[in-house]
């Protein structure tokens, strides 16, 4: 299998002025294309320091970071910004979709940036939603959305370049019990069809949906487990 995420000591250091956190200490990490991976810590661990280098939203201090044979250390913002678009789809735990904006709009907004016609966008954006779940919640406003179904759109969106790697950080923190386990549902389902799924949660129960759980600890990875079908 293709080595589609290749971390080799890696650390991230924020520097605040007076005091500097080492938030990942000398990671070294691989992820094979089609994988199903839980990122399990207690809060300040790092996962979200890890998720948005993974996203290119952030730089690593030091280490190296293959993406799918690129490395993104080297690239300019604007490269960065492409490969972004292209390789990662994000999904976060509050849902960040733009108020008072349409489902369908915010399914097609990632595709603006990637230059596609509009008659496409828009129909592109209706087979998202449907794949969702949500073909009856095109017009819908976010505020006119549960939890659940924002996060679905949320994943649509995600959907909307066809990325090959889908980063969830903690996307079923802000949902119930039925509505979490849909949304998991939904990332196997991604899963199976070719995805590479990474989730970040702290919920033993939303970690057995996943293959492969690393557990962070104070900016360290201290397991790294395969589960048997
Ligand atoms: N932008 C930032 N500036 C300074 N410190 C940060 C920043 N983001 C995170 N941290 C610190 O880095 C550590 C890891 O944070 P984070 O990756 O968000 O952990 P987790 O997602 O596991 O809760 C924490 O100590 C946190 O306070
Ligand atoms: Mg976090």
């Amino acid at each position: 299998m293709k080595e589609i995420i290749k971390i080799e000591k890696l650390n991230k250091i924020y520097d605040t002025g007076a005091i500097q956190v080492h938030a990942l200490k000398d990671l070294d990490l691989t992820i094979e294309q089609g994988e199903y991976v839980a990122i399990m810590g207690q809060s300040g661990s790092g996962k979200s320091t890890l998720m948005n280098i993974l996203g290119c939203l952030d730089r690593p201090t030091s280490g190296s970071y293959l993406l799918d044979g690129i490395n993104v250390t080297e690239q300019s913002e604007n490269e960065l910004s492409l490969v972004r678009n292209k390789k990662i789809g994000f999904v976060f735990q509050s849902f960040h979709l733009i108020p008072r904006t349409s489902a369908r709009k915010n399914v097609e907004l990632p595709m603006i940036y990637g230059k596609i016609s509009a008659s496409k966008r828009f129909q592109r954006a209706e087979e998202l939603l449907k794949k969702v779940g949500l073909e009856k919640r095109l017009d819908h406003m976010p505020n006119e959305l549960s939890g659940g179904q924002k996060q679905r759109v949320a994943i649509a969106r995600a959907l909307a370049n066809n990325p090959p790697i889908i980063l969830a950080d903690e996307p079923t923190g802000n949902l119930d019990t039925a509505s979490s386990v849909e949304i998991m549902e939904l990332f196997s389902e991604l899963n199976r069809e070719g995805a590479t799924v990474i989730v970040v949660t702290h919920e033993e129960d939303i970690a057995e949906f996943t293959k492969r759980v690393l557990r962070f600890q104070d900016g360290h990875m201290i397991s790294d487990v395969r589960r048997e079908e």
